[in-house]
């Protein structure tokens, strides 16, 4: 028996002038020290032992683990001290590597451009729910709810039908409207939602800014030529092009009347020799004066409603808007 601890003892101390790391020392630590080492499972046969038999090798045994267990502690501390003045070695004085610092996405960023472009011409910001009712959504701004126009804006229903989240961000002109008495010039960006298929242009979730400026019907009162002339500033601006020219096509939304496509080509970039097409917009429907508790006739403005992203796009020379929320660093790195 007492060669069996003897060999136990040699094996271990033999192990133990071989180790070179404190990750090795403990791999071997646990190997001649742990539940399932010789020395450990030599313990567990004593239980069937006479009482003096344990007794005498109970006591060489725990002579053994404590002789390896100092022989261990020891060899720890050494290679701690080493382990320590290999990290000495550290060059403190060397450059330090450059910090990483982050910075806003491009969309944030196209809209606080914006906004700031759209302050300068008097508009205050506005913002408005992201869940909207169907009235406000559709009904109150001329889209009952057989009219085709749904169609073309089809989102996600809330519980009960009643609640949609919002297809675009004119709601917002109707609570406005419900809550103040023109004049007022107003942008409101947001968020929005459609339920379709997304591809290189089109998200089930995208950004629009949308304007509205109002007044009693008169001379001063916000005409399609003045629309014309803020729509003309803001573009120049936000792209940076004093040649950006602007074109308004007819086209159709139940809330304007007369109702236009706004287009524009500038002298650079994505946007040199060609109409693209960035806003709808028009005159605000009379209907939808009526249906905010206007009097019929008494005021006039005009609306518009671009999406961010498609802006930004043209801007940033960004060929597939499903970047804006893919997280890839590689992409947002650059900007
Ligand atoms: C509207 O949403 C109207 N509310 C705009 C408006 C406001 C007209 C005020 C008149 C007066 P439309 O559905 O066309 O219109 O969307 C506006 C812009 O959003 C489009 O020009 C297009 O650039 C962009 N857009 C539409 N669907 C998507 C989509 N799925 N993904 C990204 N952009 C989209």
């Amino acid at each position: 028996m007492t060669d069996t601890l003897k060999k136990i003892q040699e094996v271990a101390q033999k192990d133990l002038e071989n180790l070179r790391s404190l990750a090795e020392l403990e791999i071997a630590r646990v190997r001649h020290l742990g539940r399932s080492s010789e020395l450990s499972q030599f313990l567990r046969t004593l239980k069937d032992k006479t009482e003096d038999q344990r007794r005498e090798l109970g006591q060489l045994a725990n002579n053994v683990r404590q002789e390896l267990e100092s022989a261990f502690s020891q060899l720890k501390e050494r290679l701690d001290d080493v382990a320590y003045s290999a990290l000495e070695k550290l060059d403190v004085t060397a450059p330090a590597g450059r910090p990483r610092h982050g910075h806003i996405h491009p969309l944030t960023q196209a809209q606080e451009d914006s906004n700031a472009i759209f302050a300068s011409m008097g508009f205050r910001i506005v913002e408005g729910p992201e869940v909207e009712t169907e009235w406000t959504n559709f009904d109150a701004l001329n889209t009952p709810a057989d009219h085709p126009a749904r169609g073309m804006q089809d989102t996600f229903w809330l519980k009960g039908m009643q609640y949609v989240m919002r297809t675009h961000t004119s709601p917002m002109q109707v609570r406005f409207m419900q809550a103040h008495q023109p004049p007022y010039r107003i942008i409101v960006p947001g968020r929005v939602y459609r339920n379709e298929a997304t591809d290189g242009t089109h998200e089930f979730q995208f950004h629009q800014i949308e304007g509205l400026m109002v007044a009693r019907k008169g001379e001063s009162a916000p005409s399609l030529a003045n629309l014309k002339g803020v729509m003309e500033h803001f573009y120049q601006r936000f792209f940076r092009d004093e040649h950006i020219k602007i074109r308004f096509n007819a086209s159709f939304f139940p809330f304007v009347e007369p109702g236009v496509e706004v287009y524009i080509q500038g002298s650079s970039g994505k946007l040199k020799g060609r109409w693209i097409e960035v806003a709808g917009a028009g005159m605000v429907h009379q209907n939808v004066f009526e249906n905010v508790g206007y009097v019929r006739g008494e005021m006039q403005g005009f609306a518009f409603g671009m999406a961010l992203e498609r802006i930004a796009m043209l801007k940033y020379k960004i060929d597939d808007i499903r970047l804006f929320q893919g997280s890839d660093l590689r992409f947002l790195k650059q900007f």
